[in-house]
């Protein structure tokens, strides 16, 4: 099957988030943070929707799809990358307004259907201390770091190379550039050693705890392997 990667455009979004969410449906983080008798999955198609139309603007987004299909808007995989920024670096409006959006958006869904969909809010929140505390002692390089926020491959076509490719396509980018790559992993086997063969390193744990009940994220950074820094 010929597969390309290319950056992911409107038609793909509706693959992608069925992508993301099938990929997804046993990673650890998403069974402690979404409340199974509450789940809702065309509200956390929406949610990812939004997601993926913010990515389009403001992330380096690409999607794999086989050349040859009948079905040219099935996704195989995708991977989604936060540009670098450096330390002293402000962020922009546009990214702020486009952050704003998200929030926003998100919120009106939560009014169309009635709740979060299972989400368990707290728990979420949790993370994203646990999280913004993990980049702020890992992220030490001023020049910033490309973090990849989001790398699936649907569970049919896993182990055949897709996500190499679509770590490559920017990890081959921060090389270049001798810049520092970024990604955190709730599911310590077989991600830990999947990353580990495209050259990321655990750096940190993060233990996330809510009610007796944990999610650990491995944090794992990979260095440049070559560029003009070095
Ligand atoms: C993690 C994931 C993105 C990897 O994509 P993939 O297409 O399955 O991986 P690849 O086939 O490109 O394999 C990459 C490397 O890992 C190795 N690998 C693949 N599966 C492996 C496994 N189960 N155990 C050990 N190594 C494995 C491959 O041999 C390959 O090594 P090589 O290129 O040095 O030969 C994919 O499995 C996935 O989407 N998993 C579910 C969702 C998820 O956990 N996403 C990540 C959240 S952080």
């Amino acid at each position: 099957m010929p597969v390309e990667i290319t950056p992911i455009k409107h038609e793909d979004i509706p693959g992608a988030a069925r992508c993301i969410q099938s990929a997804f449906s046993s990673d650890p983080y998403f069974k402690w943070v979404f409340d199974p008798s509450n789940y809702n999955k065309n509200r956390n198609i929406s949610s990812l929707t939004l997601r993926c139309e913010w990515g389009i603007r403001n992330a380096l987004f690409y999607v794999a799809k086989d050349t040859d299909s009948q079905e040219p808007s099935r996704v195989l995989g995708v991977s989604m990358w936060l540009p670098p920024k450096s330390a002293n670096e402000p962020e922009s409006w546009s990214s702020f307004l486009g952050s704003y959006l998200l929030w926003f958006k998100q919120g009106l869904l939560n009014v169309q259907h009635l709740g979060r969909g299972g989400l368990i809010y707290r728990r979420y929140q949790i993370w994203k201390r646990s999280q913004a505390e993990a980049q702020r002692e890992i992220w030490t390089d001023p020049n910033g770091y490309y973090f990849c926020n989001i790398v699936v491959v649907h569970p049919k076509e896993q182990g055949r190379g897709l996500g190499r490719k679509l770590m490559e396509i920017v990890t081959d980018q921060a090389d270049k550039e001798g810049r520092r790559c970024y990604l955190e992993s709730s599911r310590k086997e077989p991600n830990v050693e999947i990353y580990g063969k495209m050259g990321f390193k655990v750096l940190r744990r993060m233990i996330c705890e809510d009610d007796g009940e944990k999610c650990d994220l491995y944090c794992m950074v990979r260095e440049p392997l070559q560029g003009d820094r070095q």
